[in-house]
């Protein structure tokens, strides 16, 4: 069983913020929270519309946390750019559609195999481990690998509606244990992400073959209950193999 990470994902600290044009909360604050409570890493999706996390945050955040700081990026060129700016330890390439309320779903990786193939070998060069977002399916495995990513991240947002609304959900988690173990058995990182709460990254962490669990909305909305750190400490206790 792999030791499995958990990414914090601080976006809606920024959400907050920025439903006022306020300056708190400080997304950097809490990403120095998560590091103290025990988060493996901090993710951070600068988005192109920058609806939450904002350039100056990516800035703040990286100057100050110790853990890997794990940059979410749409794949342009002007986030390219951004990413060799700023040196994120890890990237996760995700697809972006401006009126979405969140990522709705895994890449395209097909369509976009060009333009993947070269962000992969920038950020490589630059010693930025690179991840792609994708769907629980073999062919985005394969895929994948075959563009030179490090990691895939599979999309868990399906699985977690169906189980959420307590519908069968079976099918769909099988394909998540599929997809991670082949990623593994062709020699890349298998992560996970996407509408986990307590319960589903309990069933998530299972997968044997999973090594790092993304989660952000629920942290930050158990968090106004319980706590940024007990939060983060409780996920900590539910994911532990
Ligand atoms: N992983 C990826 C690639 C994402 O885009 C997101 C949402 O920003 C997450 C994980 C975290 O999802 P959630 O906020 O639903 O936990």
């Amino acid at each position: 069983m792999i030791n499995k990470r958990l990414g914090v994902n601080i976006d809606h600290v920024a959400t907050i913020r920025n439903a006022r044009g306020e300056i708190y909360p400080e997304p950097l604050k809490a990403a120095l929270i998560a590091e103290q409570s025990g988060a493996d890493s901090i993710t951070i999706h600068l988005r192109e519309d920058k609806r939450h996390i904002k350039e100056s945050d990516l800035k703040a955040i990286k100057k100050k946390i110790k853990i890997p700081l794990n940059l979410e990026m749409a794949p342009t060129r002007e986030m390219l750019k951004i990413a060799k700016k700023y040196k994120p330890d890890y990237v996760c390439i995700v697809p972006e559609k401006r009126k979405e309320l969140t990522t709705e779903g895994g890449l395209n990786l097909y369509s976009q195999k060009n333009l993947l193939r070269k962000i992969i070998i920038s950020l490589k060069k630059n010693k930025i481990r690179v991840s792609l977002f994708v769907e629980p399916k073999i062919f985005d495995i394969t895929t994948s690998k075959i563009l030179g990513a490090d990691a895939v991240e599979i999309h868990t947002g399906k699985y977690c509606n169906l189980f959420n609304k307590r519908k069968r959900s079976q099918s769909e988690f099988l394909k998540i244990k599929k997809s991670a173990a082949y990623a593994v058995k062709i020699g890349m990182e298998a992560h996970a992400g996407h509408g986990l709460n307590y319960k589903s990254a309990y069933t998530i962490s299972k997968i044997k073959y999973i090594s790092e669990l993304n989660i952000g909305h629920f942290i930050i909305s158990d968090s106004l209950f319980v706590g940024l750190k007990s939060s983060i400490k409780k996920f900590k206790n539910i994911i532990k193999s």
